[in-house]
């Protein structure tokens, strides 16, 4: 790492970068300024493309390779390809099958999933120079651990992984991702994630919009070296951000909308960055959905903050507009994010006169009050426990921990032990004032009890797996365990994940349990028919 363009950057470079992110906005050219010198070997501002000036994109929805009614099985390669995302230029990216953002997948609940992700990536990344492992993670399942990403489950390039899912939890928004330890982050930033929606009938029978009218967004961002290929280059643990922002791929895209209401699922899958997303209308948007689904009730906000990992489906209502008006899908960014000239836009609708289909265009002010994790009772709880946010030692920890160290204990090391079906607290503190980090625990679904001891923000009063957690914030959590075996919890800025800001609980029970490395991977020839 840190060989890009032989950029080297130390942790004070970062630092002030930070502080002139930080800056007034009245500041623009100042910051411009910093940039210049901290990103030595970036593409011209003058060679980006301009905000609104490319087409909106839906990922491809992938087909099962086969299915017998009870598991649909399909077959996904990871691998390198070029594209054009800069106007004249070609971009080297790792995706799935060959795309970026990956195939969307679509699962009706309690149909199970066999996937096969075989890892053609080359034996080192042509520039970057590290070894593109994998371990792919599907989050927001509850899945057994060694179908669960596991850091230290690698698949090397010219091995094959078959994962299985279940797919029995409550409908929601998943998305996969890379997960291999240590290169988590160039992996996703190479293009290594996609969406998979578990399609519940219980959320189907509601009339919000559906088909055309559902829409993922997948929210990155991304810097360009001089010769078109995405910028990776620190050497400092802080995080990397890019200088352009894309949806689904493209850069701040135009998307054409009628005149009736979307549901867009929108996925931050930067790396580090958080966002601020609001329309430069004022307008109100409904969220109907959080991490793990549908809300108890939508709520109506004008602003909503989301950071790496998290997702949220939100209903916007275009019916008002007039055929030709242009709407901004704006970022007025959260604090302790690097901006850029143009990182405030993330992407525009123009509303057409175009014909649509009527049905399905409603927001019941009821959608998922029976929500497991949203009628888990406090009085349940059985402990107590609190994971605190800080760095040590030059790393990023969670209680002092890193990866590294359950590593080294042979992945001995656990947190906590909490039983199987209990209920517990968990506080997550970031006493720090100059990060934030989002918070993702694997196998649980959690309600947010408290922010600050307050109430939780409007929007995340639903189903969670992570949690933005601010500056000096402390939040409250509430979970229930089903499922047992060794789980990852970490900071979903992927830097902070990779160096080194993650660790594991284990959920104990009485029947035996499954160990996170039980399933290998295997050289692909060996793999066998799917
Ligand atoms: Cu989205 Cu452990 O990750
Ligand atoms: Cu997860
Ligand atoms: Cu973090």
């Amino acid at each position: 790492m840190g060989e890009a363009g032989g950029l080297q950057i130390n942790r004070r470079d970062l630092v002030k970068a930070g502080m002139f992110a930080g800056a007034a906005a009245a500041l623009p050219l100042r910051r411009m300024a910093s940039a210049e010198l901290v990103y030595p070997n970036r593409m011209a501002e003058s060679k980006l493309p301009l905000p609104f000036s490319r087409g909106f994109r839906r990922p491809s929805v992938l087909s099962p390779v086969s299915s017998d009614g009870i598991c649909d099985k399909y077959a996904i390669r990871l691998e390198a390809f070029q594209t054009e995302i800069i106007p004249g230029y070609q971009t080297l990216l790792f995706g799935y099958n060959g795309e970026v953002p990956g195939p969307t997948i679509r699962v009706p609940k309690g149909r199970e999933t066999k996937i096969r992700f075989t890892n053609n990536l080359p034996a080192r990344h042509p520039y970057l120079n590290y070894v593109p492992t994998s371990s792919t993670h599907l989050h927001g399942s509850p899945s057994l651990p060694q179908y669960d990403g596991y850091a230290s489950d690698t698949t090397n390039p010219g091995y094959t992984k078959d994962y299985f899912y279940p797919n029995g939890e409550t409908g929601r928004t998943l998305w996969y991702h890379d997960h291999g330890h240590h290169h988590t982050a160039e992996n996703v930033y190479m293009g290594l994630a996609g969406q998979y929606h578990l399609i519940d009938p219980i959320d189907e029978a509601l009339p919000l919009p559906k088909g055309d009218y559902d829409v993922p967004l997948v929210l990155t961002d991304a810097m360009f070296q001089a010769n078109g290929n995405l910028l990776y280059g620190y050497s400092d643990d802080s995080g990397h951000w890019g200088d352009v922002n894309l949806v689904n791929g493209v850069a701040w895209p135009v998307m054409k909308v009628a005149r009736r209401k979307y549901r867009f699922r929108i996925l931050n899958g930067s790396m580090a960055r958080s966002y601020n997303i609001e329309m430069d209308t004022g307008d109100n948007f409904s969220v109907v959905g959080t991490d793990a689904g549908l809300m108890p009730a939508p709520q109506r906000v004008r602003r909503l903050k989301i950071g790496n990992g998290e997702r949220y489906e939100v209903v916007v209502d275009f019916a008002r507009f007039a055929p030709g008006t242009k709407i901004v899908l704006r970022n007025s960014s959260p604090k302790n994010n690097v901006n850029f000239s143009n990182t405030s836009k993330v992407m525009m609708f123009e509303v057409t006169a175009d014909a649509f289909d009527p049905s399905n265009n409603a927001v019941p002010s009821v959608l998922r009050p029976d929500n497991p994790a949203m009628t888990t009772s406090v009085a349940d709880s059985v402990a107590t426990r609190v994971l605190k946010l800080y760095r040590t030692g030059g790393q990023w920890t969670i209680n002092g921990h890193t990866w590294d160290y359950v590593a080294k204990s042979g992945h001995n090391f656990v947190e906590w032990t909490p039983r199987e079906h209990d209920t517990e607290i968990w506080e997550v503190w970031n006493d720090s004032g100059g990060w934030f980090h989002p918070v993702h625990i694997h196998l649980v679904d959690f309600k947010i009890l408290s922010r600050n001891g307050n109430a939780p923000y409007a929007y995340e009063r639903g189903p969670k797996d992570t949690v933005y957690v601010g500056e000096n914030e402390r939040v409250r959590l509430l979970m229930r365990f089903e499922g047992c075996g060794k789980y990852m919890i970490h900071c979903h800025n992927l830097r902070h994940e990779d160096h080194d800001m993650m660790t594991q609980y284990e959920v104990v029970s009485d029947h035996p349990m499954d160990s996170p490395l039980a399933a290998p991977a295997l050289p692909t020839s060996a793999a066998g028919p799917l």
